[in-house]
C-alpha cells in the first residue's frame, strides 16, 4: 500500500514534491540542507546576536484555493497544526471550494499633532499637494512598484490637536517602511509651514487597508464521523461558531485557532506576525465586543463559512527579501502578490479554524494530539528516527502511556531488533 504524504520521512516528501514538479531539487536540496544563517543576515537583521533558533516547516500540498491549486509551507513549533490545517483543506475541498469575496492592499498612518491652531490647520489644508510631494519624494522607488498615496486626510483631535492621516497603496510591499518614511519627511515639513507640534509619526497596525474575505461551503459528508452523521456535526459547528459570537473567553480560543495557521505561514514567509497578530484581534472587537473571527452557518447544500481577516503582509522588502527560507516559501507559492498570499494565509486560518471546530465538537482535541505526543515521548526517552514510529504505536496501544513506560519498550524494542 503507498504510503500517505504524513506517513513518509521528510527525505521522502521531498523527492515526491520534486516527482511531482512542486519543488525543483534546488529547492528539495535547500530544505534539506539549510540549517543556519549565515553571520551577514542575522547581523542584519536583529542586535546583539549571540546565536539563532530553527523551527520546524512542514507543507500541505496541492491545496486549492480561488480555484488554483498551491502547495503551502507553514512554520510552527506547535504539534497538530500542520496536521488540522491539512484536515481542514481535505474537509474543504468538496462543495464549493474557496472563494475570495474581497481582498484590498494598502496601509494607513498617523502624524499626531499638538498645539494646532485655527491657522495652522488652514496651512496644512492648503498645503495637501506639497505634502503628497514630499512624501512620493521620500519614497521615489513607491510609484515605480506600482504604489501610490491614496489618501491625505487632515482632521482636528479634541480641542488643541490635529492628525494628518495618510494611506498609501504600498504594491506588493507589507509598506511599514514606506509609510513611516514618507510620515516622519511629511512631519519634518509640517515643522517647517506651521507652529504645530509633532507628537508622532507612524503607521498604525490597525490592518484594515489590508482585508481579505473570504467563502466556503463544506460539503456535509466531509464531515461525517463514526458517532455523527455530517448535518449534526455541520449544526454542532454552527453552535460553537456562533458561541464565540456572544462569549468573549471562547472567541478569543476560536481566534487563537485561526492564527495558528495565519502565523505559521506569516512567519514561512518572513513576514511579521505581531502586525498581523495585532491587526486581526483588534478587528475582532470592531463592533466594540471581541468575537469569533469566522463564521459558520448551515444551509441546504453545506457548512458555509466566511471569514473577514486583516493581513498586512507583503511578498517583497523587509525579512522576506532576507531570509532565504522566507524566499523559498515565496518561491513554493509561485512568488505571490501580497492579495495573493493574503488569500492563501486567510484560506490557511479558516482551514485551520474548520479542524478545530470540528475536532471539539466530535472527538475533542486531545485525540488528534495524542499522536504527535507519542511521537515526541518517544523522541524524549531517546529514540532514533526509525524507532519512532513502532515506539509511538506501542504507547498508543497501551494502558497507560508514560515516560518509564516509554523507556522499557523502547529497550524491549532494541531487544528484539538484536534477535
Ligand atoms: C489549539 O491550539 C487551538 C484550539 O484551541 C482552537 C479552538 O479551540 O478553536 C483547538
Amino acid at each position: 500500500m503507498t504510503k500517505k504524504f504524513w506517513q513518509l520521512s521528510p527525505a521522502e516528501r521531498r523527492v515526491l514534491l520534486v516527482d511531482q514538479g512542486i519543488l525543483t531539487q534546488a529547492q528539495a536540496d535547500f530544505w534539506s540542507t539549510q540549517t543556519t544563517l549565515p553571520e551577514t543576515v542575522l547581523l542584519g537583521l536583529s542586535e546583539n546576536n549571540i546565536g539563532q533558533m530553527s523551527l520546524p516547516v512542514g507543507v500541505v500540498p496541492n491545496v486549492q484555493i480561488a480555484g488554483k491549486a498551491v502547495t503551502i509551507p507553514l512554520a510552527t513549533e506547535e504539534p497538530s497544526v500542520v496536521a488540522a490545517i491539512s484536515h481542514g483543506f481535505k474537509m474543504m475541498s468538496q462543495g464549493r471550494t474557496i472563494q475570495v469575496v474581497k481582498n484590498i492592499h494598502g496601509v494607513t498612518g498617523q502624524i499626531g499633532l499638538q498645539h494646532v491652531s485655527a491657522s495652522d490647520l488652514t496651512i496644512l489644508q492648503d498645503h495637501q499637494a506639497d505634502l503628497q510631494r514630499i512624501g512620493l519624494a521620500a519614497h521615489p522607488t513607491l510609484t515605480s512598484h506600482g504604489g501610490a498615496i491614496r489618501q491625505i486626510q487632515i482632521k482636528r483631535v479634541g480641542q488643541s490637536d490635529a492628525a494628518i492621516i495618510v494611506t498609501v497603496d504600498s504594491g506588493n510591499a507589507m509598506g511599514a517602511n514606506i509609510m513611516n518614511d514618507i510620515l516622519e519627511a511629511m512631519a519634518r515639513t509640517v515643522t517647517q509651514l506651521t507652529n504645530a507640534e509633532v507628537l508622532f509619526a507612524v503607521l498604525t497596525n490597525d490592518g484594515r487597508d489590508s482585508l481579505t474575505q473570504l467563502t466556503v461551503t463544506v460539503a456535509f459528508d466531509q464531515l461525517t464521523t463514526k458517532t455523527w452523521s455530517g448535518e449534526q456535526v455541520a449544526q454542532r459547528i454552527q453552535a460553537l461558531a456562533d458561541w464565540a459570537q456572544t462569549d468573549p473567553r471562547r472567541a478569543v480560543t476560536h481566534n487563537k485557532g485561526i492564527m495558528n495557521g495565519v502565523e505559521a505561514i506569516v512567519l514561512a514567509t518572513g513576514n511579521d506576525t505581531r502586525a498581523v497578530n495585532a491587526a486581526a484581534h483588534a478587528y475582532a472587537a470592531v463592533s466594540g465586543q471581541y468575537c469569533g473571527l469566522s463564521h459558520w452557518h448551515v444551509e441546504t447544500d453545506g457548512l458555509h463559512g466566511e471569514m473577514t481577516l486583516p493581513l498586512p503582509v507583503g511578498t517583497v522588502g523587509g525579512a522576506t527579501k532576507v531570509l532565504p527560507s522566507a524566499q523559498q516559501a515565496l518561491a513554493l507559492l509561485h512568488q505571490p502578490s501580497a492579495v495573493q498570499l493574503q488569500a492563501i494565509a486567510a484560506s490557511v486560518g479558516l482551514a485551520a479554524n474548520l479542524a478545530a471546530l470540528h475536532a471539539l465538537v466530535t472527538d475533542g482535541i486531545q485525540r488528534g494530539h495524542m499522536r504527535l505526543q507519542y511521537d515526541s515521548l518517544a523522541v524524549r526517552v531517546g529514540a532514533t528516527a526509525a524507532e519512532i514510529a513502532p515506539l509511538a504505536a506501542a504507547l498508543a496501544a497501551a494502558d497507560k502511556p508514560s515516560e518509564t513506560l516509554a523507556q522499557q519498550l523502547l529497550s524491549q524494542l532494541r531487544h528484539k531488533g538484536e534477535n
